[in-house]
């Protein structure tokens, strides 16, 4: 559920989509797929994107834009928004636990240099993107995991914390009555949050992180920190990012697919629509939700997903607004 606070910021900056050239499907209309490209900026820049409601995210982004910091710095400031929001359940600080009572965190994190970094199966750190960051700069690796990630990120400065909140204490003692395991789609409206940014010279930046999908095996691992599922940008064509259940993004290397889809000359919408079909195509899908966000270097942004509901936020042209995004599965 978006917090009050984002709800304010939704309306007070809502302008019609016409200002930012929207085609009608990104106003909410979720009519028949469209396959044309938008420019979301109308090719200006900076502009950042984020998967589902996430206004307080990329408006994070926005203020290291607005001090004319790099996309780098804006996707790991934006999404450390949520992470840090108790009243989100599925990132971060608050998030729902493993099946045995955990909070464990994956997030990835890419710069225009190509440069990588991700932690994941992370306990009791407040901020995974930011140990991702340090991973990639820091250390010659690209992932870490588990109680090495947890040691790494100590060692760095990080604070030990409890991310269990009482309200999702109560939720999985809830849930253990019946113990049944079906992730909900778009769960209160929220999910992983994947971010893309462009920033005032053009370079990109992604970032992904989550708590994962709620009462998971514990030790289950998702899309989220895999460089190329959950996140893949390259400043030589775009980027995207992936939400919803991660097993179905895994197994077609989603957010790299789309990516490679660009680079052949498809449009983010276009790559996003068959990076869909690919999952359609080859997984039983019927009861899961993926959404993908992807964006070119011309700030032409493109969305789908497989069911209906999926959100994604961009904050351009000053203006931070949310859009319904277009989907597979109408019946
Ligand atoms: N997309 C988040 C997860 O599956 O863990």
């Amino acid at each position: 559920m978006a917090t009050r606070k984002e709800f304010l910021i939704k309306s007070s900056l809502a302008v019609g989509a016409g200002v930012l050239g929207l085609s009608s499907s990104a106003q909410g209309g979720n009519q028949a797929s469209t396959t044309a490209p938008f420019r979301a900026g109308g090719g200006r820049l900076p502009l950042a994107i984020a998967t589902w409601n996430n206004l307080g995210a990329t408006n994070g982004a926005w203020q290291v834009f607005l001090k004319g910091g790099t996309a780098l710095d804006a996707v790991e400031a934006g999404v450390r928004v949520p992470e840090a929001d108790p009243e989100n359940q599925s990132v971060g600080f608050g998030g729902l636990p493993d099946r045995d009572g955990h909070v464990t965190l994956d997030a990835c994190i890419m710069d225009k240099d190509g440069r990588a970094g991700s932690v994941c199966f992370l306990e009791n750190i407040m901020h995974p993107i930011s140990v991702a960051r340090r991973v990639m700069e820091k250390t010659p690796h690209v992932m870490m995991s588990g109680e090495g990630a947890f040691k790494f990120a100590i060692d760095n400065g990080f604070k030990k914390e409890n991310l269990l909140t009482e309200k999702s204490k109560k939720a999985w003692e809830e849930w253990k009555k019946e113990s049944r395991y079906a992730p909900i789609v778009n769960f209160e409206n929220h999910d992983t949050i994947g971010m893309l940014a462009l920033d005032k010279d053009n370079n990109i930046a992604g970032a992904c992180t989550t708590s994962g999908l709620a009462y998971k095996m514990h030790g289950r691992v998702g899309d989220s920190p895999i460089i190329g599922a959950g996140m893949f940008c390259d400043n030589e064509v775009g980027g995207a990012c992936a939400t919803g259940v991660g097993e179905l993004v895994m197994k077609t290397l989603g957010s790299f697919l789309i990516v490679e889809l660009m680079r052949q000359g498809r449009t983010p919408q276009m790559a996003c629509e068959e990076a869909i079909h690919r999952i359609v195509k080859k997984q039983d899908y019927q009861k899961s939700q993926v959404g993908f966000l992807a964006v070119n270097k011309n700030g032409d942004i493109g969305s789908y997903s497989l069911q209906k509901g999926f959100t994604y936020t961009l904050y351009a042209n000053n203006e931070n607004k949310v859009f319904d995004s277009d989907y597979f599965s109408k019946r």
